[in-house]
């Protein structure tokens, strides 16, 4: 049948992965979606930069809002990132023009994330985002799908794969925050702002997706309490795993009495549990379910492979006819109580 043809705005490291993965399984994916996936069109900011990937089959354009706007595009594929500005207008215009749109964008999702998914609706196009938490973790179908008929009461996780390579590193060497950091930063998974991942935005930012998901509550990130890993030290590492604790960045959102709880803070988790042992750049999302009781993904939160990997999973499902609501029910029936917050006074 007729190819799914999508353009792709931004040829970054996920931009590329994305690229790379679908000529090297077309026939793969093309058998498990039931027609291939062809890309048309492509915008980045320097057309001549040698990004090692083949995209001279595609339509260049400089500017990814007249892409999203004038290819000839089912689906436009967002990998610029930022909440605000040309990832935001690129997503707008896609939508406007009718085409589906795929993201890896987080903090764009966190902040309009309720106002997208209800202008993707009435214009009958999905807004799909699996790359946008946890990378190469399949969490947002986890939840939408496999545990849907669960009430969660409480989804968690390692959400940020540079804060938990900072704190594996700090404990396995005994060096403090500001010497790891820049190590962190040199293996390309921080974002261009380090502060968003440092100090638990950047977890916050996938936590408030995460929540509306297992929740089926508009996205919220103003209620997310955060704290990052900054004020660690090396030496409360070391005590703490001698209490027979590690220091883990973790984001929990949890329903309490006076609604949904969402947190971002170091905590002491117990080396018994197995979300202890995840170290490096890799994240793990817990969700505890009335049926399931627990269930624990893990994977690599971060890079090129991963992230790929998610965002050519929202396209097979386009391409197959599979595409769901944004949130997992249409954005106005995404209700709730007033988030919780915590009193930090
Ligand atoms: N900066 C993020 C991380 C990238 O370190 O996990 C993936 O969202």
């Amino acid at each position: 049948s007729a190819p799914l043809r999508i353009a792709i705005a931004g040829l970054g490291t996920v931009g590329v992965g994305t690229v790379r993965l679908l000529a090297e399984h077309a026939p793969t994916v093309a058998a498990r979606c039931g027609r291939p996936i062809e890309i048309v069109a492509v915008s980045a900011r320097d057309r001549l930069r040698n990004r090692g990937c083949d995209v001279s089959m595609a339509t260049w354009y400089d500017d990814p809002v007249t892409m999203a706007r004038e290819a000839d595009a089912d689906v436009v594929v967002e990998l610029i990132g930022g909440s605000d500005g040309v990832a935001r207008d690129t997503v707008l215009a896609a939508i406007g023009a009718g085409r589906h749109v795929v993201t890896a964008n987080k903090a764009l999702l966190a902040i309009h994330g309720v106002d997208l998914a209800r202008a993707a609706e009435a214009q009958s196009v999905h807004l799909a985002y699996e790359a946008a938490v946890a990378g190469g973790i399949p969490i947002v179908k986890a939840l939408r799908e496999g545990l849907a008929g669960n009430q969660v009461r409480r989804v968690y996780g390692i959400l940020n794969g540079t804060c938990n390579y900072i704190l594996t590193a700090m404990g396995e060497t005994g060096r403090d925050f500001e010497d790891v950091l820049g190590e962190a930063q040199h293996l390309g998974y921080a974002e261009a702002d380090p502060s968003f991942d440092v100090d638990g935005i950047d977890t916050g930012h996938k936590l408030a997706l995460l929540a509306s998901v297992a929740f089926g509550r508009p996205v919220d990130f103003g209620a997310v309490y955060m704290e990052g890993i900054r004020r660690i030290t090396a030496m409360d590492i070391t005590f703490a795993e001698e209490l027979g604790y590690r220091i883990k960045l973790l984001g929990v959102a949890e329903e309490t009495e006076h609604g949904i709880l969402q947190r971002v803070h170091p905590c002491m988790v117990s080396q018994g549990r197995p979300i202890a042992a995840v170290d490096g750049v890799f994240n793990a999302v817990v969700v505890e379910g009335d049926y399931v009781d627990r269930s624990m993904l893990e994977g690599r939160g971060a890079g090129a492979g991963p992230t790929a990997s998610a965002v050519v999973a929202d396209l097979m499902d386009l391409a197959a006819g599979r595409g769901a609501p944004t949130f997992g029910v249409p954005a106005d029936r995404l209700v709730g109580s007033p988030a919780a917050t915590i009193d930090t006074h």
